[in-house]
């Protein structure tokens, strides 16, 4: 069986192509590009809509196949910003109505998991996923994906963004501010904040912010937001293994293509006599690879959605999916 997958909940318009061995058949990836960095839904859904019909060509192209031998076709049905997510779901409907196959709408959240579980080899993790718009430590307990900490404001990359933008960095920041922060040499004190399970951003933003108007270096200012902002999301990584009592820590996210998030975590892991997993760059960000992937366990496990089934869900919650593929 061959699923093809529509990956359209934020910035990227991705289209992966997964065999049901998991072998990835093919992934391109299309992120809408904007150097003021905030990201408005009506214009990331027209570039999905432009987008999105050159990069199914792209992908058939890669994966040398054509749309006969589709046996599925899946799409990202949420969490995700409404213009985007509904712009997916459309090709997705139309592709799927097209070449007669069913449809299979997947929560972007756990096909971050399941990507990581296939590519890397864990079978039980607790997932780290920290991402533009997302932050969450996730793990497998009693037939759902339960949500253990999240931020309570914004995501961690949301707010790097945010704090490149108003330092005049280019978007996306992140790798700018990881590079930066290889510079920095003091590490100025910025408000941690872990609230039980939970972790929040936005006062960190702020104060980095005043800080930088009051002359500290961007190279000191990236260093520090970094140890703080990864020492929060490994405390609560931490703290979620040891609760669930699982041995595996799997990052996901664009975010976690960061080396010192890496290492962080690693150390942590190693401390615990736990194991570290990452996968490729390319299955770390929003891809659409872990749609088809999804899809394809979703189908397998008997799954099957009408059209009917198909309409968004913005707010889609990671432990509102049933798991019917994991015993
Ligand atoms: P989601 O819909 O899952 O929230 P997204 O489109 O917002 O996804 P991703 O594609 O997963 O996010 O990742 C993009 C984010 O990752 C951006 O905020 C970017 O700044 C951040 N990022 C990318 N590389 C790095 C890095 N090396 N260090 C820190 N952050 C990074
Ligand atoms: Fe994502």
């Amino acid at each position: 069986m061959i699923c093809l997958g529509i990956e359209g909940t934020a910035h990227t318009a991705g289209i992966g192509i997964v065999d049901d061995d998991g072998h990835i058949l093919a992934n391109v990836i299309k992120m809408i590009s904007g150097e003021s960095g905030g990201i408005h839904p009506r214009e990331a859904a027209n570039h999905h809509v432009q987008e999105i019909p050159i990069q199914l060509e792209k992908a058939l192209e890669e994966a040398k196949l054509t749309y006969k031998d589709i046996d599925l076709v899946s799409f990202s049905q949420g969490p995700g910003l409404g213009p985007c997510l509904r712009t997916a779901a459309t090709a997705a409907r139309s592709l799927a109505s097209a070449i007669d196959v069913p449809i299979m709408g997947v929560n972007h959240c756990v096909a971050h998991l399941e990507i990581g579980r296939k590519v890397t080899g864990c079978s039980d993790p607790t997932l780290l996923y920290a991402s533009g718009g997302n932050t969450q430590v996730i793990a497998y307990a009693g037939g759902r994906y339960r949500v253990f900490g999240e931020t309570l404001d914004i995501g961690i990359g949301n707010m790097l963004d945010k704090f490149g933008r108003e330092t005049g960095l280019q978007f996306p920041s992140g790798p700018k501010i990881e590079q930066l922060a290889k510079e920095g040499k003091r590490l100025i004190d910025l408000p941690y904040s872990v609230k039980g399970m939970d972790v929040a951003f936005s006062g960190i933003l702020t104060a980095a912010l005043q800080l930088r108007k009051k002359d500290a270096s961007m190279e000191d200012l990236c260093f520090s937001l970094q140890e703080t902002c990864f020492s929060m999301l490994v405390e609560v990584t931490e703290r979620a293994m040891a609760h669930v009592e699982k041995e595996e820590v799997l990052l996901g996210g664009g975010v976690v293509q960061n080396k010192r998030l890496q290492e962080m975590t690693r150390i942590m892991a190693e401390e615990r006599g736990a194991k570290m997993f990452v996968p490729p760059g390319r299955l770390c960000i929003d891809n659409g690879a872990m749609i088809a992937w999804t899809g394809i366990l979703m189908h397998k496990s008997g799954i099957r959605m009408t059209i009917d089934d198909t309409s968004i869900r913005q707010r889609f919650r990671t432990d509102e999916v049933d798991v019917t593929w994991r015993s």
